[in-house]
């Protein structure tokens, strides 16, 4: 990926970051730079994740799905970083003839009814995922995924993999009926793992190149160097900080690419539960150009200055010309194509932000495909990793998640009331 961070200086936009504020920055992204390095040398917990592109096993992966090869449908039973990054490479690179890929994260009874309904399960293979093995709504979901199959009279044992840790209920559930199973390396906390096993195997179910994704990893992960001025990923996560600090609480993700739609889910969890803590972190807002150019954009250029605008550019698009026509007024469209037309409508939005001085940030992909991809994905994971040592937070842990997943438990054990602070009811 490359990054122009031009739009993000205070020559431009307010709040923006001076030029010689980046510079001194650029010394903390040095140490930053050390420390990181030093932890994916130890294999530390979490900087282990940026090792991936050379640690994970893309042979072995292919190797557990084999198994499965005819398969319709794939179903991941799985939420938040057990869930989205699947869903991000599905939904950028599966094939119209791909198996069709689901997600079943939320534990919403109509939601998983009607999927389920819906789905031929004999055809199925349900990959169930949670790097700790215990989480509550995906294991209420594969026992309810379990039980649908055994009505319609499919042996389920046959149509699960089970990607999971070295122990926990999952762990336990797998060994117990001698399922295929897949391991999420120690190390990765789930919203870095996409590039593991976790993202790896429904993608490899589907057919997606996985050498090539991480083949770009690789080549991002070779890229990164002490300063923000030579690494894209690191420019990207430094100004994204600078700009916070200076009153960009706000980070709209805005791909231009309807592909791209999930990757800003990915991206909202990366960056929220990474650095929100200790009262600081920037709140990730999912956009999509051109969509919400007609939705969110008046916000974006007249609202508060609170935000900063990450736009996602794709160089070569497919080829789709838009007819001609005798209609007045339509000559502008003339000899050109739907994919001109989506990178006009990106120009000038990021030209109206610039105008009206809001900052905004470019991140250019020569195509959406699965190097790309890889490239962007390790980039955006480094950049996080880079913010959070700027932050000085604790990146890869997610107590209010944690917390969240106790509280539920207590509920459900009658152990905890479901509101014990103060109440006041409006009916
Ligand atoms: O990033 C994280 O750690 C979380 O979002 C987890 O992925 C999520 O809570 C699911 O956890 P698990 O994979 O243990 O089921």
């Amino acid at each position: 990926m490359r990054v122009d961070i031009g739009n993000a200086l205070d020559e431009v936009a307010s709040p923006g970051v001076p030029r010689d504020a980046l510079e001194r920055l650029d010394e903390r992204v040095a140490d930053a730079h050390e420390r990181i390095a030093r932890g994916r040398a130890d294999d530390e917990f979490g900087y282990a994740a940026l090792n991936l592109p050379e640690t994970a096993d893309p042979d072995a992966v292919r190797a557990a799905v084999e198994p499965f090869d005819d398969v319709e449908t794939v179903l991941t039973v799985g939420i938040g970083g057990s869930a989205l990054g699947a869903a991000t490479l599905s939904s950028a690179l599966a094939d119209a003839d791909a198996p069709d890929a689901y997600y079943l994260d939320n534990v919403d009874p109509d939601h998983v009814r009607t999927l389920l309904d819906g789905l031929d399960l004999s055809r199925t293979v349900v990959d169930v995922v949670s790097r700790s093995g215990t989480t509550a709504e995906t294991l209420a979901n594969f026992l309810v995924v379990r039980e649908a199959m055994a009505e319609e009279g499919v042996d389920w044992t046959e149509r699960t993999l089970v990607t999971t840790g070295e122990s926990g209920n999952l762990r336990d559930l797998a060994e117990k009926h001698d399922l295929p199973s897949v391991r999420v390396p120690e190390g990765v906390p789930g919203r870095f793992s996409v590039l593991s096993t976790v993202g790896l195997a429904p993608a490899a179910l589907q057919g997606i190149d996985i050498d090539a994704l991480l083949a770009g990893a690789a080549e991002a992960a070779d890229g990164l160097s002490g300063s923000l001025f030579e690494t894209p990923a690191y420019a990207y996560g430094a100004t994204a900080y600078a700009l916070d600090i200076r009153g960009a609480g706000v980070n709209a993700m805005m791909p231009y690419a309807e592909g791209l739609e999930t990757f800003a889910e990915w991206f909202a969890q990366l960056w929220a539960e990474s650095l929100g803590k200790d009262g600081l972190g920037q709140t990730p807002v999912r956009a999509l150009g051109a969509t919400d150019q007609h939705s969110q954009l008046q916000l974006y250029r007249a609202g508060p200055r609170d935000k900063l605008v990450t736009f996602v550019d794709v160089d070569d698009r497919p080829d789709v010309p838009i007819p001609e026509t005798d209609l007045e007024g339509l000559d502008y469209l003339a000899d050109t194509d739907l994919g001109e037309l989506l990178d006009a409508e990106f120009r000038a939005t990021e030209a109206s932000l610039a105008e009206s001085g809001r900052p905004s940030v470019r991140v250019e992909l020569d195509a959406l495909d699965a190097h790309s991809l890889g490239g962007l994905l390790y980039g955006m994971e480094a950049a996080c990793v880079l913010a959070g040592e700027l932050y000085e937070v604790e990146t890869f842990t997610q107590p209010a998640v944690e917390w969240g997943k106790e509280a539920a438990r207590d509920i459900l054990r009658g152990e905890r009331d479901r509101s014990e602070k103060a109440t006041l009811r409006v009916e």
